[in-house]
């Protein structure tokens, strides 16, 4: 009997791979970084092929730790950067392009093209979601415009996309050799191109960007007891698992988190911050500057939705501080720095290096940082640093508020920053609510884990999941009113003052 289930998450620094028992606990881990290519300003790609090199070796690295073969992996779950736009070519493996990230803002006059034409309230109300340069169907156009040949050999059916999920899948089942071409409906709901609705490709949104609809791939649910295909003796698994569960790395945290109830909401800090909250069946439409996304739908069972509040730069602000400013040698030193001050000695660092996301949605913008006097030291900085981190999770919590009128008790986080114990003080503080991290902080991972599970029966139901979530640690916040609001009248009026930066 199969004793584990595996999972790929496939983010935008990094790939891992993990193995959970069925108690929901680590049983191994590999990761690797990939190349950040930054070819301008504001174009973020990676190699696909990069990609794909680092999977296979996190894979058979992890499972070569803890002695796990194919026989001891009941499934294999997939979640992945969202967004992230691959176009190949599926007779040769060949990407067409480097993959364009999702936080490349090359496609900003394509979105600022389709709301001037009107298009923007039909893709808001069939994808839930404002045209912008996040989401995947800007940056096929742009492909497809873009470099030489794709759009005839789209017609013959030798350029295909996926986002970096659909590319590691067909890698999975046999690449040239039968590869599959899928997505679940979590993906497909981050396009511009799906009916949120019918959770299929829709012929209008996907004529206002002119892409061929033979490019893209079948939509699934995200967690198949038919599985899409088995991995291969001959891949990098060593054996056929069957590949049972796909999730975007955001609803994927969601699930980790067991956030299964209308009303639960989780937080996780990565790259950038991505705040979801589960809406039930309802499709809610925002008004407050958030998406409606699919959660995530499980075999037949009805889709569940979320709103969901997208926080581009949050864990990238402190690489920039390492790498950029070299103010810092290590992440951890964001914390050891920021704790030598008491406040953020005036200072407010808005890091809108891709515009600001939710709940603006501003491709204008552009970074600042304001307040400074002679006064201030790197240490106002990093503070500053970590208070955007927070400041930003509490614009998007106001407008889940506003749109749900679901007012948080206690916040679930997850992600990387959460090990930043002074960033998760701060963010008690900020929002004026208790900040709970489960003891497992890899909820991504786990999460894509759980839908794969859940699909061959490895995990009954999501009661069971729920059993398998603990506490590991949560911050009271210790700031008064006073002091919260004065905290984010300052924030307020930094951020304006990125506003129609650049035209
Ligand atoms: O929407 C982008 C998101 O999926 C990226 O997440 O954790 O790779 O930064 P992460």
């Amino acid at each position: 009997m199969a004793q584990y289930v595996g999972a790929v998450d496939q983010g935008t620094t990094s790939t891992r791979f993990m193995i959970f028992d069925h108690a929901g606990e680590e049983v191994a881990r590999h990761q690797l970084e990939h190349e950040q290519i930054l070819p301008r300003a504001g174009w973020v790609e990676h190699d696909p092929i990069e990609i794909w090199e680092r999977t296979s070796s996190v894979i058979q690295q992890a499972m070569n730790k803890a002695d796990v073969t194919a026989a001891d992996l009941a499934a294999i779950g997939i979640t992945n950067q969202r967004e992230t736009t691959v176009v190949w070519n599926p007779k040769t493996g060949r990407a067409w392009y480097n993959a364009i990230v999702w936080q490349d803002t090359r496609t900003d006059r394509i979105a600022s093209k389709l709301e001037r034409d009107g298009h923007g309230e039909v893709i808001r109300r069939k994808a839930g979601l404002p045209p912008a340069t996040y989401f995947a169907g800007g940056k096929i156009q742009w492909i497809l415009e873009n470099v030489d040949g794709v759009r005839e050999a789209a017609e013959r059916g030798e350029a295909i996309f996926g986002t970096t999920d659909s590319w590691i899948i067909w890698n999975l089942t046999g690449g040239t050799d039968g590869g599959v071409h899928v997505t679940d409906v979590t993906n497909a709901s981050r396009t511009m191109l799906m009916d949120l609705e019918t959770c299929q490709w829709d012929d209008e949104l996907i004529a206002l960007f002119d892409i061929p609809r033979a490019m893209l791939p079948e939509i699934r649910s995200s967690s198949e007891p038919q599985g899409y295909g088995t991995t291969l003796t001959k891949g990098p698994v060593r054996g056929e698992v069957p590949l049972t569960g796909i999730l975007g790395d955001q609803q994927a945290a969601t699930v980790g988190q067991v956030c299964f109830e209308p009303g639960e909401a989780k937080n996780t800090y990565g790259t950038g911050n991505f705040m979801l909250l589960n809406t039930g069946t309802e499709l809610v439409r925002s008004e407050a500057g958030l998406l409606t996304t699919v959660c995530y739908k499980f075999g037949d069972e009805p889709t569940v939705y979320a709103l969901e509040g997208s926080i581009a730069v949050t864990g990238s602000a402190v690489q920039w501080l390492r790498d950029q400013l070299g103010i810092i040698s290590g992440a951890s030193q964001s914390e050891s720095l920021a704790r030598q001050v008491e406040d953020n000695g005036g200072v407010y660092f808005v890091p809108a290096f891709s515009g600001l996301f939710a709940p603006y949605w501003r491709s204008d913008a552009r970074g600042a940082i304001v307040g400074l006097s002679r006064y201030n030291t790197n240490a106002h900085l990093a503070r500053a640093t970590l208070e955007a981190i927070c400041y930003q999770s509490k614009d998007v919590a106001d407008a889940m508020y506003s749109d749900s009128g679901v007012k948080l008790e206690v916040l679930k986080v997850d992600g990387g920053v959460t090990a930043n114990e002074l960033c998760m003080q701060i963010q008690a503080d900020v929002l004026g609510v208790e900040v709970s991290r489960p003891v497992l902080a890899e909820t991504t991972c786990l999460g894509a884990a759980y839908a794969a599970g859940l699909a061959v029966g490895f995990w009954a139901s999501t009661d069971e999941l729920r059993s398998n979530w603990n506490e590991g640690r949560r911050w009271s916040p210790q700031w008064d009113d006073a002091q919260r609001e004065a905290g984010y009248t300052g924030w307020k009026k930094a951020v304006e003052r990125t506003l129609g930066w650049v035209d």
